[in-house]
Formats: C-alpha cells, structure tokens, sequence
C-alpha cells in the first residue's frame, strides 16, 4: 500500500480539475497541490467540449440578460441568486486564459469574437473555432506545468473515506502497476465530470461513468436533480459524436426526410436555435410521426442536419465537424445532409452544493459537471458548461487552498481503509459467478436509452427499475476473467459499472418521482410543468436500502416563473 499526502487534492484532471489545480497554487505556493486522474489530462472529455463558453464581453450584453437566458434555459428549476453570481464570474476567466494563450477566435479588429448559441438572446458564446475543449485544455495545462502541481494520471479511484464527518483519504488503485494507493488531502475538490456513459447513445467519451458522483453519494454526500439529464439534439448517427450547435447558430437547418424544415411548428421565433430540450423532443416527435429517415445507418432513425447553405462558413467556423462527418461518414457537408439524432450529452445533476463550491462535507468542494450547483436546473444551456469549470474551478481551487492552510491532516482511518483494500482483491476480483461486466453496462445501457430517455411515462419509469435491481443482483456474482495488476480494465469497469448502478437507480427514481416535465424531463403522462408542486431540487441521499430522496425549494430572485416558449 503506498500512501500519498497533498495539502489539497483534487480528482479529475479536465477543465475544472485543472482550473482548480491552477487557482490552489497560485492561491498559496506553499499549499502542495496533486491532482489525480482516472486518465492523462488532455484525454479528458473536456476536450471533447466544441461549439463555445458564453460570457457577457459586449457593452451591449449584460449580466442580467446571462441570468435570464441560464434561469430559463433551465426552465426556473436554477437557482437565481448562484446564477447572478456565475455569470458575474466568467468574464474574467476568458481574459486570464486569453492571456495564457488560448487562441479565442477573433473579429477582424482583433477583439474576442462571440457567435450565437442555443437560447440565448445576445450572442455571447466565445469560441475557438469548433474546437473549444480543445484549445482551453491545452492552454489550461501548459498553464498547470508552471507550476509545482503534482499529477497522478492513471490512477483510478475507489472510494472517499469520511472519518468524525471529515475528509480522511481516497483509495486508488494505481493502474499502471495495480498498486492500491491511498491519498490525503486536507482538502478535495471534486472534478470528476458528469455521468453520461450510463445511456449507449451519446455524446460522451466512454470514460464519463459518474465516478464522482457515486463516490461522494456512497460515502454519504447527498446528490442533487439527478434526474435532469440532456439529450443534445445533434449526435451524428450512427456514432453519436457531438456534431455542436454552432452549426445550428451560424444558420443550419434542421429538416426532416423529405427535405422540410420542421422547427417553426415547435419553437416560431427560434426555430433551430430554441433550448435543446426543445429541439430534442422535435426531432423525437418528428421520427415518430414518420418523417425521420431510416436505413442508411444501421437501426437508427435520424434527421438531417443542412449546412450546405452556409458552406463559405465551414472551413473557418466549423472544421472540425466538416471534418468529422467526412471521416466518420464519408459526407462532405458543404453539400451533402448530416444524419443526426438526440444524443445524451450533459447530467444537471451532481454533488449538491453551490456557487462557493462548497458541499456537506467541510473540507470537500466539487466543481464543473460533477458538481450541482444549480446554475443549470432542469435543462443547461449550451455554452454554459466550460464557462462554470473555468469560474467555478477557480472558486473551487482558491477555498480548498484556503481550507488546507487552516486545518491538518486527520490521522487515517486504516479501518475504512483497509477494509477497502480487501473488498477490490478479496471480493470484486475473487467473484466468480459468470457475470460479464461488460454485458451487464451493456444491458443497463440500452434499459436508460429505452425508459429513461427524451420521453419518460410511470410504466417504463418501474421497468427501469426493476431491471436496475436485476442489475445489480448480477453485478454481485461477475467473474473479472483479467487477474493481472498491469492496466486491469476489466477491474476498472467492473468499479465504473457499480458507480452506474446506483446512478441509474437514483436518476430513475428521480424520473418516476417528478410528476410534472421540466427541461430535459418529459413526463408524457404530466406533460406540463407544475410549480405549485415541483419548483423543487431532488436531494438524493444514501442509505444501504437504497437512495432517499427529499426536496429542497429553488431559490428565485426577480424572475418568476412564466411560459416558457422559444
Ligand atoms: O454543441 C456544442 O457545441 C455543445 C456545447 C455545450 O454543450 O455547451
């Protein structure tokens, strides 16, 4: 067993953990700062982010227009004060990773150039190309390497240890030799991203599998409007990579199979730009009207995506889709159709805490899509998720450092620790009865895309459940045929499949429980929003016996709830 001491420690290595990484040792050089990662950094699925990151830059925007845009993209289920706080917080970060060389797309006078977004009313999605992720990753960790951070890539983490209601240690298993090695922060920050892997069709790199979310939820922090997952409305079929919503911004269409534009019957003033949620459920609605095409792709139904317009366009703002259709499709788009289908993309949910990052836990912080804070409520907007790793990893960073000055480390708890230590060698790896870990994801895969999707109704709602608690009683006798202690992926998905599990299991009961749509939540048998009941956050806790759930108002400032049209 190798032990492992940083003043703070972060898990998860994209664009929150590496903000934070960075805020921690500017903050305080003395603080030592170690950031662990199930992968090497720029393998994150941040990097993966596209079209843009809003941020009010023009005179002509405002803060509250930022606010008002995110409170109703997220159909009033985000609470407004945290919203009026973050939006106040972006700006910054896009001149600080401007200066560290991020290269902004530019206007020809040489300002910071901003395109339209999905439901916004100004455009303020700042961008670099269609290559957004990319470019904040790359400047974000060249950045990170000037300073004394210390990075344990590779190492898979298993559990959050809690002693006297205090952070004690993380348990890893280190995979480049199999060693189980334990980590001590003063403090942690939480940054392990979203949840999005527990569905087959999606947008999601396959290493999103929730671990952060089911490690805080198991070791007792509650998790908050888990149910709330986004279906972005362009996944390329049939692979599902994002092709983003900029290309609906700069003027594509969206047109059903015999060559029509379908989105002024759903969305009049918006038509391709209105909120995902909106878009999605269109295009689902579309399909099964009949009009989606079929065929050319495997089993998937499909829309297409028209740039053939807007061609002139493509090699400057979107070379990266062009590119990807080409490679993955063989379609050129500057004048060939696009197949697209909602695909999953985003988890509002996550650990429940707020715009100081802070969570039930003293000494714990969680940032980007593994935190909830609300900003996103029920449906996020796009261009709002790397904006909040930037600004709330920096708000995370600098109080997990602040933490870490004032406090030391707890002796450990070799009990909890220990006990740990058996349960990976003498119980996941010993099982032996015949479960494949792989089938079994596979399985609960196709049960999220089939009952818990775009559209959601009590009777598959209960499915879902059932076939989680089948799961789960195959999950207990797998055999992980691999015994080696060398890169043992099989052992790492068989812990990745457990953290699904009881993620699924929470996201449903969330699902069956919130009678009323909302966002990304559509209740075909209460297919209206219902504040009287619902303007509520779902707190999920854990218990042996499964997950509680209780509810929580939302916070609202000046904006009450009204219709909510595009
Ligand atoms: O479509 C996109 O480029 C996605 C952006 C986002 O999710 O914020």
């Amino acid at each position: 067993m190798e032990k492992i001491r940083e003043d703070v420690l972060i898990l998860g290595g994209g664009m929150a953990g590496l903000r934070a990484a960075i805020a921690a040792a500017e903050y305080n050089p003395g603080v030592s700062v170690g950031l662990v990662s199930k992968l090497y950094p720029l393998r994150s699925h941040s990097v993966s982010a596209e079209g843009g990151t809003s941020a009010v830059l023009n005179p002509k925007d405002s803060f509250d227009l930022h606010a008002f845009d995110t409170i109703k993209g997220s159909d009033y289920l985000g609470d407004q004060d945290a919203i009026e706080e973050f939006v106040r917080l972006v700006p910054e970060q896009i001149y600080t990773t401007d200066h560290w060389g991020c290269p902004w797309s530019r206007n020809p006078d040489g300002t910071i150039s901003q395109r339209d977004f999905g439901a916004l009313s100004f455009p303020r999605a700042t961008f670099a190309a269609d290559k957004t992720g990319f470019h904040v990753m790359q400047t974000l960790f060249s950045r990170a390497l000037k300073y004394d951070i210390h990075f344990y890539n590779e190492y898979f983490a298993t559990k959050l240890i809690l002693a006297d209601g205090k952070p004690n240690a993380v348990t890893t298993i280190n995979l480049r030799n199999g060693e189980f090695t334990v980590f001590q922060g003063k403090s942690i920050i939480f940054a392990m991203g979203g949840a999005g892997r527990l569905y087959q069709f999606a947008t999601y790199a396959h290493s999103v599998t929730g671990d952060g979310d089911a490690i805080a939820y198991r070791a007792g922090i509650p998790l908050k409007d888990m149910e709330f997952i986004q279906f972005h409305p362009t996944g390329l079929v049939p692979s599902g990579i994002l092709i983003t919503e900029a290309a609906r911004a700069e003027g594509g269409y969206l047109l059903d199979k015999d060559g029509k534009r379908f989105m002024g019957t759903y969305a009049p003033h918006k038509f391709e730009t209105a909120s995902r949620d909106v878009v999605s459920r269109a295009i689902m609605w579309e399909i099964e009207a009949g009009r989606g095409a079929k065929g050319e792709y495997g089993d998937m139904d499909y829309v297409f995506l028209d740039l053939r317009h807007i061609a002139d366009k493509l090699d400057e703002r979107l070379p990266m889709i062009t590119d990807i259709a080409k490679k993955f499709n063989g379609i050129d788009a500057h004048n060939e159709l696009i197949p697209v289908h909602p695909a999953t993309h985003y988890t509002m949910g996550g650990i429940d805490s707020n715009v100081k990052t802070t969570t039930s836990i003293p000494g714990i912080y969680a940032a980007g899509e593994n935190a909830c804070v609300s900003i996103h409520g029920a449906n996020r907007l796009g261009s709002n998720s790397t904006n909040e790793c930037l600004a709330l990893g920096n708000v995370a960073g600098k109080a997990a450092a602040e933490y870490a000055v004032s406090h030391s480390f707890p002796e450990l708890d070799m009990k909890q620790i220990e006990e740990e230590e058996k349960h990976i060698w003498e119980d996941m790896l010993r099982r032996d009865g015949g479960e494949n870990v792989a089938k079994i994801r596979e399985d609960l895969r196709i049960n999220m895309d089939k009952n818990v999707g775009v559209f959601r109704t009590e009777a598959p709602l209960q499915n879902s459940l059932k076939n989680i608690a089948a799961l789960k009683e195959r999950y207990q006798k797998i055999t992980i045929e691999d015994k080696s202690s060398t890169f043992n992926l099989e052992l790492e998905w068989a812990f990745e499949v457990g953290f699904m599990l009881d993620l699924a299991e929470i996201i449903t009961l969330g699902a069956l429980q919130r009678k009323e749509s909302r966002g990304a939540h559509y209740r075909r048998d209460f297919p209206d929003r219902d504040d009287k009941n619902f303007m509520m956050h779902t707190i999920a806790t854990y218990s042996d016996n499964g997950p509680i759930l209780t509810y929580r108002p939302v916070v609202v400032t000046k904006w009450q709830p009204t219709v909510r049209s595009y």
